[in-house]
């Protein structure tokens, strides 16, 4: 027998090979995982799930979960070693879903809905009451479709080349009519009756939410076969809901721009715009929007996780011991870490103020060779490699070449835009000096918006319209074009170009 076992962590997506009995603790500390008790198996805030191999059943476990809950896999790692190979959700990574509390009107109407973001790697739902518009519950989980494949391509490899669109379109219908009812469950006092449901979300998961064949995005063109509105009885979905509950996936703008960046459109209003404005999503699947109230151009382009810290040799999520800041003092590094204790990684944040650091220290080319040795240290044993910064250029040159091309195509320059929209968790956290520096906002300050999760807040907007048709988007999806960057002559050679960081002298 090895004396290695394998373990794999969702959703980062990261695989380790460590000594056979080596204790969980040690293993996900490293990671980013907290430990709120010290490990003394008292707050539970070190759940994990285990997807696959197997971890036995502490009398901590039994003392914490219930036997459902612990059938269901989960188990208190500060209490757990590794003896064989495993597969593990990490529930704190739940913390970083971004729910939205933004203010818009609308036109009141009776019941209660809620509004659902569902995502690659989240899921967040709000139930509000339709007559005052207020939010009565949140619930948010991490997709249970992530134990088949970190992103999109991997969940379209898995349903289409091993047959398996079914079970991934079980789990999630499962998953999000479980969330439905707790957000129905949390809300207090005298309860109304449930009368919508609006979901939103990339194609890939809407085609698997409304069981639609994901075989035509697992090859060029990459079109979906039905992008459009899709609605269902609550019942048809197995929910326990009335069969009056409707339930409306809103509609793909095109390719893999889904219904998500429909509703960030219409919650940033950009389609009735008097500027040229941008929305672009900095997620491992960047879309692009870019328009006015005339016209709409939407392209996505695969960026790559290291805005979120993954695939980053010392990367974790934004947790104590994430290096979060990073700026010039008496030039060297100066580092602030999360929980002000030593660090232990480094958050999207901190990745690119360190990057920004670097070049402003001439530590490193605009090219992004490192020009000192092998890394960029950055505070005790924390420091980034040269495979890290690559990353960053690989996700920042995607964004930054897919909005050049869209320009290209509308006939305008960054010069022209008005307002650039961030849409997702990144952009709130973001230091847009650090962004300006490496290339990846190259715009004035004033412009750019942090507008948090805005397919959220487009959902909830869609709770109020007055009848199915509205929820069609006909006007605003007959103005706009997808672009594919895939058959853009020139995105190659923009990309490569929008890799390298500003070649500016300091
Ligand atoms: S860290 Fe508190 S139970 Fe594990």
């Amino acid at each position: 027998m090895s004396d290695l076992v394998k373990i794999e962590l969702l959703p980062l997506g990261r695989e380790l090979s460590v000594a056979r009995g080596t204790p969980l603790r040690d293993v996900l500390f490293a990671h980013g995982v907290e430990f709120p008790c010290g490990g003394r198996g008292r707050c539970k805030g070190c759940k994990v799930k285990v997807l696959a191999g197997d971890l036995p059943v502490t009398p901590e476990d039994c003392a914490k979960f219930t036997e459902a809950e612990r059938r269901g896999g989960w188990r208190l790692s500060c209490c757990a070693q590794a003896e064989s190979d495993l597969k593990l959700d990490l529930a704190q990574w739940e913390a970083n879903i971004l729910s939205d509390d933004s203010q818009f009107t609308f036109v009141p109407r009776e019941g209660w809905g809620v509004a659902i973001d569902l995502g690659t790697t989240t899921i967040v739902a709000q139930l509000l009451d339709l007559k005052t518009g207020t939010v009565l519950g949140v619930r948010s989980a991490l997709n249970a479709q992530a134990q088949h494949g970190a992103d999109i391509m991997s969940r379209v490899e898995f349903a289409v080349a091993e047959h398996s669109q079914p079970v991934l379109q079980r789990l999630i219908r499962d998953q999000i009519g479980q969330l439905v009812q707790a957000v129905w469950d949390s809300a207090h006092g005298k309860r109304e009756a449930l009368s919508r449901i609006v979901l939103v979300g990339n194609t890939v998961m809407h085609h698997l939410f409304c069981g639609i064949s994901l075989e035509p995005l697992s090859h060029y063109p990459f079109e979906p076969s039905q992008p459009g509105l899709q609605l269902f009885e609550a019942a048809a979905l197995g929910w326990d809901f009335a069969p009056t509950v409707m339930v409306a996936f809103l509609p793909c703008m095109g390719s893999f721009v889904g219904s998500d960046i429909l509703a960030g459109v219409v919650a940033t209003r950009l389609h009735e715009s008097d500027s040229l404005d941008a929305l672009i999503d900095l997620g491992t699947n960047g879309e692009i929007v870019l328009g006015n109230a005339n016209r709409l151009l939407c392209a996505s382009t695969a960026a790559g996780p290291a805005f979120e810290g993954a695939r980053i040799s010392i990367g974790m999520r934004a947790a104590t011991g994430a290096i979060s800041e990073v700026r010039i003092e008496n030039g060297g590094l100066r580092c602030h870490t999360i929980g002000d204790g030593s660090p232990r990684g480094i958050c999207g944040s901190g990745l690119v103020d360190a990057v920004a650091a670097g070049l402003d220290l001439g530590w490193l080319k605009f090219t992004g060779r490192l020009l000192k040795g092998d890394t960029l240290p950055l505070a005790d044993s924390v420091a980034l490699n040269q495979w890290d910064i690559r990353e960053l250029q690989l996700a920042k040159g995607a964004i930054a070449a897919g909005l050049r091309i869209l320009l290209e195509e509308w006939g305008a320059t960054k010069a022209d835009l008005g307002k650039i929209y961030l849409a997702g968790a990144f952009g709130n956290y973001l230091n847009y000096t650090s962004a300006q520096r490496i290339g990846l906002l190259d715009f004035p300050m004033e412009k750019v918006v942090a507008s948090g999760n805005t397919a959220l807040a487009g959902a909830k907007m869609a709770l109020f319209a007055p009848s199915e048709e509205g929820w069609l988007y006909q006007d605003l999806l007959r103005r706009s074009k997808h672009v594919s960057l895939n058959e853009s002559a020139r995105f190659q050679d923009v990309f490569v170009e929008e890799m390298s960081f500003p070649n500016v002298q300091v």
